[in-house]
Parts: C-alpha cells; structure tokens; sequence
C-alpha cells in the first residue's frame, strides 16, 4: 500500500520542515487537496504554493483537483510541479478529453469520484487515466467520518478495472482513511491511502507511517502489488 499524506492537514505555518519529515519517515508521496469554493465550499490553494514546495521537495506530488473545469488549469499544475492530476468526473464534461490532455502533459492522469457518483462511465475512462480516486467522505474538508459504503465500491472499482483491461490502474481512497479501516480497504482493492488528519494528528511520522505499514502488511493482492512496483517506477518528474 501507497500512503499519500494529505497536505491540508500538516502545518501550514512550517510546510518546509513538514515535507522533509515526510520525507524523513518514508514517505514518497504527498497529496495536495486544490479547492475552488465553488465545486467544493472550501478553499485551499493552487499552483504558487506547489512552486514553492516543488523546489524543495522530492516527493511525488499528487494533486487532487477538487476545481470546477480543470481543464483550464492543468497546464499551470504541471508547471508548478505536479506530478499527478486527478480530476472530479463531476466537474467536467469531456473528462477523457482532460485525462488525455494530462497524459499529454507528462504526468500521470487520476479521475475522482464522489460518494454519490456511480462507476460506470469508468468503463470507457480506464484507457486514460493511471488512477481512479474513490472519495470516501464528500469533498471538501478533512477530518470527516468515513463512509461505509466505500469499501463495497472500491472492490466494484477495481472489478470493473480489471474487466476494462485497467489491470494496472490504481485505485486510490479519500477520506477518514486510518489504520483501523486500512487492511479492509486494500482487500477491497486499494493501492493508495489518502490520510490527513490520522496521519498528522499522530506524530512522529516515521511511527505513523509504519502503523499504516503494518496494518495492511497481510492484506491485499499479488495482482495489487504488482500494480503498486509499476508505480514505484512513478518519480517526480519536473524536478
Ligand atoms: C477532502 C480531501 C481529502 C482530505 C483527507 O476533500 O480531498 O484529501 O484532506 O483528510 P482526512 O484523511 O482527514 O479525511
Ligand atoms: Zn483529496
């Protein structure tokens, strides 16, 4: 299993030495939540705060669009230094034209779904795109409380993947992702935890991170674990 600390939760007053704690405990991958107030009620921040990480940071940036018609910011994300784009299938009405768009670009290409969003248009979306984001709370804050539901949908996510030939797509979770909930998740089929809150409101990190490891260290599949060493491969690439 992949964890990608979420950044809203770390301290915004010390990002710096944040990352570099990450960095320290383990951790490859740092998700950064990008809200608009308008497809979501909150708003967080865009591609100058990714600049300024960027040049200090080597962690695979995985950058979560929570923006109405991104289609009109991907260029400025990937020159910030995303690494990964994942779009809301909800927010935009040619998705896999965005998706390709984002390949075009040279990083990889996520699609998110809400709790209320049905899989099937995935179907014609799993040639595009690298990951497919479950949301497992609505977006737009973290702290939230996990949605039960979400394992079922995972595990439909992940069949419905493996039948489209999506073999090597990952599916990621967001929202009230925790050690408790994580061994059931990477049986549904998960590649990739978000965390926020559970993650950095539990220092140090370095334990954190190994009690999210150790969690799942009996769960999931031989065909997960080959999708996740293909990603291992995944490096920052606007370094
Ligand atoms: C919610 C964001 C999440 C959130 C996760 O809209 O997309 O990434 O920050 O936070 P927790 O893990 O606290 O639910
Ligand atoms: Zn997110």
């Amino acid at each position: 299993m992949i964890l990608s600390p979420s950044l809203l939760s770390a301290d915004f007053a010390r990002l710096g030495d944040e990352l570099a704690a990450l960095e320290r405990a383990g951790i490859r991958w740092l998700h950064l939540d990008v809200m608009d107030g308008c497809f979501v009620p909150n708003i967080t921040f865009g591609p100058p705060l990714l600049r300024s990480l960027r040049a200090s940071s080597r962690l695979f940036f995985d950058v979560h669009l929570m923006i109405e018609q991104p289609a009109r910011h991907l260029e400025a994300f990937r020159a910030a230094g995303a690494d990964m784009i994942v779009i809301h299938l909800e927010a935009d009405r040619h998705p896999q034209r965005t998706l390709t768009e984002i390949r075009r670009l040279g990083c990889k290409a996520g699609i998110a779904l809400n709790p209320g969003t049905d899989i099937a248009p995935l179907r014609w979306l799993a040639p595009d795109c690298d990951m497919v984001l479950v949301m497992s709370v609505n977006p737009g804050f973290s702290g939230q409380k996990f949605l039960p539901q979400s394992y079922a949908k995972v595990r439909a996510v992940r069949e419905l993947l493996d039948a489209a030939n999506g073999e090597s797509v990952l599916v990621q979770v967001d929202g009230g992702a925790c050690p408790e909930n994580a061994a059931a998740l990477a049986d549904a089929g998960a590649d990739v935890l978000v965390s926020g809150s559970a993650f950095f409101g539990h220092p140090p990190y370095d334990a954190r991170h190994a009690a999210f490891l150790e969690a799942v260290r009996h769960a999931g599949s031989a065909a997960g674990e080959n999708r996740r060493a293909l990603a291992a491969q995944w490096t920052p690439c606007n370094r």
